[in-house]
């Protein structure tokens, strides 16, 4: 499963990078106001960190709108996938910008029927919200496992299931049980991805076992005994 972050920060975007932990980036109108930054600069710059799909989402909700701005932000680069709410206009363009080759990443999913919508409409990337459902007291990972299940069973969809709204570790190693092709994660779940206090504390105890035998592994001098 590919791991994409959810963020539109540069600093913990090239952190992320620099990790080896950015297959993709995901951008939404909150993420874009907190960043404080314009934009379509804001999304350039991304785009000039990160190779794969980059998320920007379009703020209009008819459609004439909505293809007006989505392709105006497939325009700032190749790797720019646009992002449109799963609304009638959103599908609509979903289309028209598909059939034009740019990537479309069909936002705010929260049912299998509107998947299905999305997928006929030729998105690239379906994204269903798992932490908002839950947070109704509905089953997030239901969702995507019911997606994942519906996507397969049909060799014409070849939408990528992109799970979204991940609120902690679980929801990546479950969403990832399912099938979900990739997750988008916001970067302080990501760190925590690599913690076991059982990873520390064996560390803890090889580093001071080796510290013992007075040995340095990078002095040459010693190689040859
Ligand atoms: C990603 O595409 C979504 O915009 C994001 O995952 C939403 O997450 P939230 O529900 O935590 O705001």
């Amino acid at each position: 499963m590919k791991f994409f972050v959810d963020t539109a920060d540069l600093g913990d975007i090239r952190d992320m990078a620099a990790a080896g932990m950015v297959d993709g980036v995901t951008t939404n109108p909150s993420l874009i106001a907190k960043s404080g930054r314009p934009f379509l600069a804001a999304i350039a710059d991304i785009c000039a960190l990160v190779d794969g799909p980059v998320s920007a989402e379009v703020a209009a909700t008819d459609h004439e709108t909505m293809l007006a701005e989505g392709r105006r932000l497939a325009a700032i680069a190749p790797n720019v996938a646009v992002k449109v709410p799963l609304t009638v206009d959103g599908l609509r363009t979903c289309r028209v910008l598909a059939d034009e080759g740019v990537t479309v990443n069909v936002t705010l999913c929260f049912s299998p029927q509107q998947a299905l919508l999305a997928a006929r409409a030729g998105a690239g990337f379906i994204s269903p919200f798992i932490g908002r459902l839950d947070d109704l007291g509905q089953d997030g990972i239901g969702l995507v496992r019911d997606i994942c299940e519906i996507y397969r069973a049909h060799d014409s969809i070849s939408t990528h299931v992109l799970a979204a709204s991940i609120r902690g570790p679980l929801h990546i190693v479950e969403a990832a049980r399912a099938g979900a092709h990739a997750a988008t994660v916001p970067p302080q779940i990501l760190r925590a991805l690599y913690r076991h206090p059982l990873t520390d504390a064996g560390l803890e105890t090889f580093l001071t076992d080796w510290r013992q035998t007075g040995q340095s592994i990078l002095d040459v001098s010693e190689a040859a005994d």
